[in-house]
């Protein structure tokens, strides 16, 4: 008997569910109810509503969460109700529901009502990202390496929020502008360290690893410098001096430096420096060779040195030349690593092209530094506010790139650092330097310094 009803029951049930015609069971005195709309909506709750049905014993309720109810929330899936409205509660902010009903009387059940759509109140809760530290999940690799950050010396006062997500996620640090021979070099042989020496002694005294950032750069050339007077045999020894000084300073206390930064241009042509006129193409060697020997001579014989260069993925004639650089580098023995500063996009360089370059490196058996990683979303100027769709992009990108970085042998590993903290202290947006139209959205913490899900991507890409 029992089993009898229940069968029953199911077959109406089923053939109601698709169906909205007559069925011959609810053909009789019944008729089917009609849904009114929602009232009293609320963040979790809504009152459903529909007209009473003459006859009818009860009323079926079902509530979804799409317009096919192929997901019915669990308590009100054939809810029965004798009364005609109920209060559905335990619902999410900002989303929508859908309700309809049918009436019963005894083992008679009509088809389904027309259908109620409900939007509750309030704002949609984000999924909240994964508050993993970087370097913790880093540090527990078969094959670990640093995660780095570029720093300016004013954040790392202790208790700040950047000290605090500093010591939390990063295990590297590099100085974003104040170790380059701008700041520091304020005349011959006279200079400046507070900012560099903050820097480093932050590092050396939170066990974490200081890349130097970056001894000779053509657009931190001090003015004294650009302006010298002198022989290009006594410009050569400021250079040397400047480099033997800092590195020295330095020494046991910066585990790498980039001696030389962007000595090509976007031709695949040495970039005509002012190091380049007055120094010749040697100069590199020079710079090197110098940086190498202030090391040995402080008894720093680790020191690891580098090469540090942009686009070199997407643009093919830089690549050679940076890379005919490197070979010579190498071959005298010059060289520890390459840094690939992968100031990316979301739509570019490839994997494929990522790979293609960093093997280059990886084939010469030097050490591969992601040195300036941030991935820009807004390059064309065709968003004003980071939108869902582009966060996704970004998370993607950062995920691929850690992925590339950390499948690379223990031997090439070194670090991969992002350039920066928090997307509106990013050098990107409405940087002259790069042509960048507008604003954007291109490190892994948002303005409040809260995870993006490009941190989340960048932790997904350790897996
Ligand atoms: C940029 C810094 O982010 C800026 O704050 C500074 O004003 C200029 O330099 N390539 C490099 C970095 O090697 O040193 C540059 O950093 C970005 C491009």
């Amino acid at each position: 008997m029992g089993i009898a009803f229940y069968l029953i029951l199911t077959i109406l049930s089923c053939s109601e569910d698709n169906d909205n015609g007559d069925s011959p069971e609810a053909s009789g005195k019944l008729d089917i109810p009609f849904a009114s709309i929602a009232s009293n909506i609320t963040e979790n709750s809504f009152q459903a509503n529909w007209a009473l049905v003459s006859e009818a014993d009860s009323y079926l309720l079902d509530v979804s969460t799409n317009s096919n109810f192929s997901v019915m929330l669990t308590e009100y899936n054939a809810l029965i109700v004798q009364n005609n409205t109920v209060t559905v509660t335990g619902l999410s902010p900002a989303s929508n529901y859908y309700y309809r009903v049918r009436a019963k009387k005894g083992t008679e059940i009509t088809n389904n009502s027309n259908v109620i759509t409900v939007t509750t109140t309030g704002v949609a809760a984000e999924e909240p990202e994964d508050p993993t530290f970087l370097k913790v999940k880093a540090n527990a690799l078969e094959n670990p390496f640093y995660v780095g950050v570029a720093v300016k010396a004013h954040q790392l006062t202790e208790g700040s929020a950047y000290d605090e997500v500093l010591k939390n996620e990063f295990s590297s640090i590099t100085a974003e502008y104040e170790m380059k021979m701008n700041p520091i070099s304020t005349g011959s042989g006279s200079y400046n360290w507070e900012a560099a020496d903050k820097i480093v002694n932050y590092g050396n005294d939170n066990g974490i690893n200081v890349h130097g950032h970056a001894l000779v750069w053509h657009n931190a050339v001090p003015d004294w410098l650009s302006n010298f007077s002198g022989t290009d045999t006594e410009f050569a020894l400021e250079v040397k001096k400047f480099i033997t000084d800092v590195v020295t300073r330095y020494a046991g206390k910066v585990r790498s430096w980039d001696v030389v930064n962007e000595a090509v241009d976007d031709n695949g042509n040495m970039r005509n420096t002012i190091f380049l006129q007055k120094m010749g193409p040697d100069y590199i060697k020079d710079c090197y060779q110098w940086a190498r020997d202030a090391a040995n001579t402080a008894g720093d014989t680790d020191l690891l040195l580098f090469y540090n260069d942009y686009a070199t993925s997407t643009n093919i004639p830089k690549q050679d030349r940076v890379f005919s650089i490197v070979d010579d580098l190498k071959a005298n023995n010059l060289i520890d690593g390459v840094g690939f500063q992968m100031h990316n996009t979301y739509l570019s360089p490839t994997k494929a092209q990522i790979e293609t370059d960093i093997n280059r490196a990886v084939a010469l058996g030097l050490k591969v530094h992601v040195s300036e990683l941030d991935i820009q979303v807004n390059q064309n100027n065709d968003i004003t506010y980071l939108t869902e769709e582009r966060a996704l992009a970004q998370k993607e990108k950062y995920k691929e790139i850690v992925k590339i970085y950390n499948a690379l042998p223990k031997a090439n590993k070194y670090a991969l650092t992002v350039w920066g903290f928090k997307d509106n202290e990013s050098w990107i947006p409405y940087s002259t330097d790069l042509n960048h139209p507008g604003n954007d959205w291109p490190l892994l913490y948002n303005d409040k310094f809260e995870l993006k899900k490009a941190h989340t991507g960048f932790l997904e890409g350790l897996d």
